[in-house]
């Protein structure tokens, strides 16, 4: 059932977590509206959602009206000022720039009404650093899914010093009618808490590879086969994407001034080499 107030969810950003957000939402029976500048991404999001649904279905985990419904309810405009314009929540899964942010933010400002609540999916920007370009301060939080984002069940719901408590209330609410476990955050911290005890694994796992302890693939086993993930850092790191992890590494760095938390020689070189995982096709991985 989706939550009393909230019928249209705009998604905006259609990458790596936007696609699947938006997806999301639109099998738990909102409206939903996803928006990204780049007609590419924006036509694969599109594309996404046209075999994914018959898939399930084909896979018997969803049921042909359900899969129509969804598709019924979830549109892609690359007009943000459509997308947005009568949203009653607005979940921006743009990428992890704090200025794009700001500036996303500030336009949605204007372009929605006053009711709307504007979240954040940044994995480790906190509402707070994005808040003051906005007039609408208890209603901007933080709504952190996970990668993929149509599988993982939790959600970081975070509340910034402005966020009101209807607000948070009501993002959890939403979470749960998309079958989501959320958790609640009542103060900032960066990284959340995932992501916090994911990059003491990630820590560990790039330092034992980068002393020539093991391979990458020997560590992944070592997560795998001896503590139960379903997947080993190297490999998560090329599902969320080697980008992602150097632009963590560098912005923890920036605010700790900690040089153990700058993004180890072997991120960079991924970086550089634009060997960002699945999303190009290598990362430590092959997935051509
Ligand atoms: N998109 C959508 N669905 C996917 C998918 C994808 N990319 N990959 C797998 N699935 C679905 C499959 O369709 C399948 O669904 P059903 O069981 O309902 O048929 C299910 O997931 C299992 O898939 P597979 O059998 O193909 O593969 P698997 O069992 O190895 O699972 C996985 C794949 C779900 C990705 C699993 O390996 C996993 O849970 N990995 C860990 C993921 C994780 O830790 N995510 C958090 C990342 S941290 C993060 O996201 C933080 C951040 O800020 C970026």
């Amino acid at each position: 059932m989706t939550v009393a107030g909230i019928n249209k969810i705009c998604v905006v950003g259609a990458g790596n977590m936007g696609h699947q957000i938006a997806l999301s939402a639109a099998l738990a029976g909102y409206k939903v509206v996803c928006t990204d500048i780049s007609p590419e991404i924006l036509a694969k999001a599109e594309q996404f959602a046209d075999t994914y649904l018959p898939e399930r279905v084909a896979k018997g985990k969803l049921s042909e009206e359900a899969a129509k419904a969804a598709r019924a309810n979830i549109s892609f405009t690359s007009d943000l000022k459509e997308a947005a314009g009568d949203a009653d929540l607005v979940i921006e899964a743009i990428l992890e720039k704090l200025e794009l942010k700001r500036k996303v933010f500030a336009q949605l400002d204007e372009i929605c009404p006053p009711h709307t609540i504007l979240a954040t999916n940044s994995s480790f920007i906190v509402s707070s650093k994005i808040v003051d370009v906005t007039n609408r301060p208890g209603k901007v939080c933080n709504m952190h899914f996970f990668n993929p984002a149509l599988v993982m069940k939790l959600v970081e719901v975070v509340k910034g010093p402005h966020t009101s408590e209807e607000t948070a209330g009501t993002v959890m609410e939403v979470c749960k009618s998309m079958g989501k476990i959320p958790v609640l955050l009542q103060k900032e911290i960066y990284g959340f808490l995932v992501n916090r005890i994911l990059a003491a694994i990630n820590q560990e796992a790039l330092y034992l590879y980068d002393m020539g302890i093991a391979s990458y693939e020997d560590i992944d086993n070592a997560v795998v086969y001896a503590l139960g993930h379903p997947m080993g850092p190297f490999r998560l790191m090329d599902l969320t994407g080697i980008d992602l992890s150097y632009y963590i590494g560098m912005e923890r760095y920036q605010e700790t001034g900690d040089p153990t938390h700058k993004p180890s020689p072997i991120v960079v070189e991924k970086f550089v080499k634009k060997e960002w995982g699945r999303k190009t096709g290598k990362g430590f991985y092959d997935y051509s």
